[in-house]
């Protein structure tokens, strides 16, 4: 038996990332702070929690960025604030260079029509008394004004990119196997011509056999489409082979980020390395489905000062990890880190310098 990985790399593969592609997503201090009902009998100061606070990622065009973190350190509420499903507390997103709060109407309608997005689960995302022609031409019938007949013809033509027949258009999603009914998912978020697909664990759900057909599917709609894809995954294996690029998020922030290949090969954050141990498999058929590190992940109603993975830090360096949060620096080339053992924060904390004001604690 082959592993995904295996799998994947039997195809050609992803093609390699032109850096001077068009940066097609930009997000520039992108938060989302949940307010809580809390105090005494609904009275007194709210609960914040910090789901994402403050990232920064830009997405090429061709180019597949993968997020990864342990469970609830906002990788979906970084997608859902791409696609303009939570409206974010603070920070930009910028499409082709253009902030999207300060779009018109129409530049909106044109980031929606052109940022797309795949779930997890093809069960719950696939209206179940539709057909699929229906639902893979409801996008068309909303944002475009094509006719019936183009919006036949642009359906029948996407379920046959996606690898369905069209004869299966009067199918309902039940009557289709798991790796189909994603591949139905797929087609209807190909329909509008997207320039980005937001991907969220888009194969989690599915049979282990099937997986790398989804993700092989994914990667030569890329090539064909140029398409830009943020991915959310658990299997770092699979990130590894299918991102260009890997930020690494903790407790709503990013760890270190940049190309996957000497993230994976010399992880730098002491959060990616235990990430990275803790995922490697002892056996290569071995999938592991969630990472767990040792120790709790702290609450993000109230995230620890200073650098946030602290108090489960193997190798803090005293009390500067505890005061100064520390900014993400570029420690070898398109590879940034975010952690006080580089650049030279230790050295000025113990010289008594203040703390700069871009780590101090943002209470916004
Ligand atoms: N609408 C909401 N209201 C309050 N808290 C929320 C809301 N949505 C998400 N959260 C919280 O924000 C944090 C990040 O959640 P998110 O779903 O983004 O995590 P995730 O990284 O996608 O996790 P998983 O890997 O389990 O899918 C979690 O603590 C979650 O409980
Ligand atoms: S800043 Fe300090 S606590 Fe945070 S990861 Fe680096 S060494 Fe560990
Ligand atoms: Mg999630």
């Amino acid at each position: 038996m082959t592993t995904i990985q295996e799998q994947i790399q039997q195809k050609e593969g992803i093609r390699p990332l032109d850096v001077n592609a068009e940066i097609i997503l930009e997000t520039r201090g992108l938060a989302k702070h949940f307010e809580l009902a809390g105090g005494f009998l609904g009275f007194g100061n709210k609960p914040t929690l910090k789901a994402v606070d403050g990232i920064d990622v830009i997405v090429r065009a061709g180019e597949t960025v993968g997020l990864v973190g342990e469970s609830g350190c906002g990788k979906s509420t970084t997608a859902k604030l791409l696609l303009g499903l939570e409206k974010p507390t603070a920070g930009q997103i910028f499409f082709k260079g253009e902030d999207f709060t300060k779009m018109s109407r129409a530049a909106k309608r044109d980031y929606r029509k052109n940022v797309q997005a795949v779930f997890q689960d093809p069960w719950s995302s696939l209206n179940p008394r539709m057909r699929v022609k229906s639902i893979v031409a409801e996008p068309l019938q909303i944002v475009t004004k094509m006719t019936k007949g183009e919006i036949g013809t642009r359906v029948s033509e996407v379920l046959e990119e996606v690898g369905l027949n069209a004869y299966q258009a009067n199918l309902y999603p039940h009557e289709f196997s798991g790796g189909q009914r994603q591949r139905i998912g797929v087609a209807r978020a190909l329909a509008l011509n997207p320039e980005v697909m937001i991907l969220d664990e888009p194969v989690s759900a599915l049979d282990v056999s099937i997986r790398a057909q989804i993700l092989n599917l994914l990667v030569d709609l890329q090539k064909e489409h140029n398409l830009a894809y943020l991915m959310i995954a658990h299997n770092l294996a699979t990130v590894r082979y299918m991102c260009h690029t890997t930020a690494v998020m903790y407790l709503g922030g990013i760890k270190e980020i940049g190309d996957s290949e000497p993230i994976f090969s010399n992880p730098l954050h002491p959060y990616t390395q235990a990430l990275i141990s803790a995922a490697l498999p002892s056996h290569p058929d071995i999938e592991r489905e969630e990472i767990i590190l040792p120790g709790e992940v702290p609450s993000p109603v109230d995230p620890p000062s200073g650098c946030t993975f602290n108090p489960r830090c193997p190798v803090k360096i005293g009390d500067v990890c505890e005061q100064w949060a520390p900014g993400l620096t570029e420690e070898e080339t398109s590879h940034w880190v975010s952690c006080h053992l580089y650049g030279d924060a230790k050295e000025r904390f113990d010289a008594g310098e203040a703390i700069p004001a871009a780590a101090v604690e943002d209470d916004a």
